[in-house]
């Protein structure tokens, strides 16, 4: 059975933004682990600032190996046209797309396996119809929760009506899940901040028949309901997460994109117990400047020691956030502003107390299964989503609210404030850490339990497949 497996060669394609390689890289990792072939790809430009991953080339994990290769969507990093999202997207589904159709090509060429089973994700819709055209089964990784899934299926087959921008008022009930008021619904779907995000987003339900299962990073503890209820009217749905639980020890490789600061450890080390309020963004979600000085006046306000990660965005999109004048010297000796770090570990280390994020559905399946309580910070598309889930379905902490200041809707000083307080010490701090604590317990169940047992039925499929 293990020389079948080494002989099988399993190709995961990355959409080139660090939400959806992690959650690839660690399937790629596990399925490593089961003795595959494993080629993780993604584009070369985000690929060579995956430091970690391109010196490495290619590692043994157990029985297997994890390798990987990348192709090219024509444009440099500093393409100028890369900014405009539109125009990539569309380099992307061309020029990307036939160099990785090449990529799928030459495996056999170059003295490995031919690739015999190709995993994609959800913005790269395209790399199922590459599948398809040269006979090679593919499955899906849905990198958000089932709930979103489910959203967008809906409003992808006309199952629901969904709100208008003057429509405020409206709330949605999709079965199995709370009623969704504006604000909850992904906003891709609402405001429609990206107009050629959406377009993949949705142009991904569209051909749904072509793979032949959905993994969904989830598990069935967490999301039981929507997950049959979505079984029953679309592809059979396998929730195989916490993906960054399952692959702990199967290898130390890291997809970061950026150089992670392990000195915030030893830092986070001579802190005492529960008390860190740890604040990240993702990797996508920049602040504006009077955002940055509500929120750094409302962290000094509240005493609260802090680990901030502050990253300068990958492309030329944005510049580095600039924190206000005088903070660093009031922070000193109070916390620490790093540009990235192990989130996993900072998480898992038992002084940080509470995680402000912005609910990537990655920082809430990291956070809710490490018994951490969160204060809700979402910015836009399935974050709002994650955001009424952690608090309103899993209650696991607060959701920070947002007025007018001068014009413009920010969360104020005093609201960091509050919210910080109510985490950790206020009347429902207790309730909040037993319901985190109550997740973590389920997920572990998961990793021994179903989610293994559904990536042991994967794996399985993937031999059957083969003869
Ligand atoms: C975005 C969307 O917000 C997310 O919902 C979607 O599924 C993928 O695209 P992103 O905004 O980057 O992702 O957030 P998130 O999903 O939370 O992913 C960020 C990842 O970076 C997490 O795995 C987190 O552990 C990692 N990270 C973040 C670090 O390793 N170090 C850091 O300092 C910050």
């Amino acid at each position: 059975m293990e020389s079948k497996k080494s002989n099988l060669h399993v190709l995961l394609v990355s959409f080139p933004a660090q939400g959806h390689i992690n959650p690839l890289l660690r399937l790629a990792k596990c399925l490593a682990s089961k003795g595959f072939l494993v080629t993780f790809s993604t584009t070369e430009t985000i690929g060579h600032l995956m430091k970690e991953a391109t010196n490495a080339k290619s590692c043994k994990i157990g029985h297997g190996e994890l390798r990987f290769e990348f192709f090219s969507e024509g444009w440099e990093i500093n393409e100028p046209q890369r900014a405009n999202l539109g125009a990539w997207i569309h380099q992307l589904e061309t020029v990307g797309r036939e160099s990785f159709t090449a990529l799928v090509n030459r495996q056999s060429q170059m003295g490995r396996p031919s690739v015999s089973c190709i995993i994609n994700n959800p913005f790269v819709p395209w790399a199922t119809d590459v599948a398809a055209e040269l006979g090679i089964p593919c499955a899906v990784l849905w990198v958000q929760s089932c709930a979103v899934y489910s959203i967008y299926y809906h409003f992808q087959h006309q199952l629901a009506t969904f709100p208008n921008p003057d429509q405020r008022d409206m709330t949605i009930n999709l079965p199995s899940l709370p009623s969704q008021e504006f604000d909850d619904i992904p906003d891709f779907l609402t405001l429609n901040p990206y107009d050629s995000l959406r377009k993949v987003i949705l142009s991904q339900f569209e051909n749904l028949d072509k793979s032949f299962c959905v993994l969904v990073d989830s598990f069935e503890e967490l999301e039981r309901e929507t997950i049959e209820v979505m079984s029953r009217i679309s592809a059979p749905i396998i929730p195989i997460g916490p993906l960054f639980k399952s692959t702990n020890d199967a290898s130390s490789v890291r997809g970061d994109i950026w150089k992670a600061t392990d000195d915030c450890l030893q830092w986070l080390d001579s802190q005492s117990p529960n008390s860190v309020i740890y604040i990240s963004f993702g990797s996508v979600v920049s602040l504006s400047k009077e955002q940055l000085e509500e929120l750094s006046a409302g962290l000094l306000k509240s005493g609260t020691p802090f680990l901030w990660v502050l990253k300068t965005p990958p492309i030329n999109v944005g510049s580095k956030p600039e924190l206000p004048d005088g903070f660093k010297e009031e922070a000193e000796g109070k916390g620490m502003v790093v540009e990235w770090c192990p989130q996993e570990q900072v998480l898992a280390h038992s002084a940080v107390s509470c995680f402000l994020t912005h609910c990537g559905w990655n920082s809430s399946m990291e956070c809710l299964t490490s018994g951490v309580p969160v204060i809700a910070f979402p910015q836009w598309g399935d974050q709002n989503t994650n955001a009424k889930l952690l608090i309103d379905a899993y209650g696991v902490g607060v959701r920070m609210k947002k007025t007018q200041k001068d014009g413009t809707a920010v969360v104020t000083r005093d609201e960091v404030e509050r919210c910080i307080f109510e985490v950790t010490k206020g009347a429902r701090a207790e309730e909040i850490k037993k319901n985190a604590r109550k997740w973590k317990e389920a997920a572990e169940v998961a990793v021994a339990g179903s989610s293994h047992r559904n990536i042991e039925l994967f794996v399985a499929d993937i031999l059957r497949m083969h003869g």
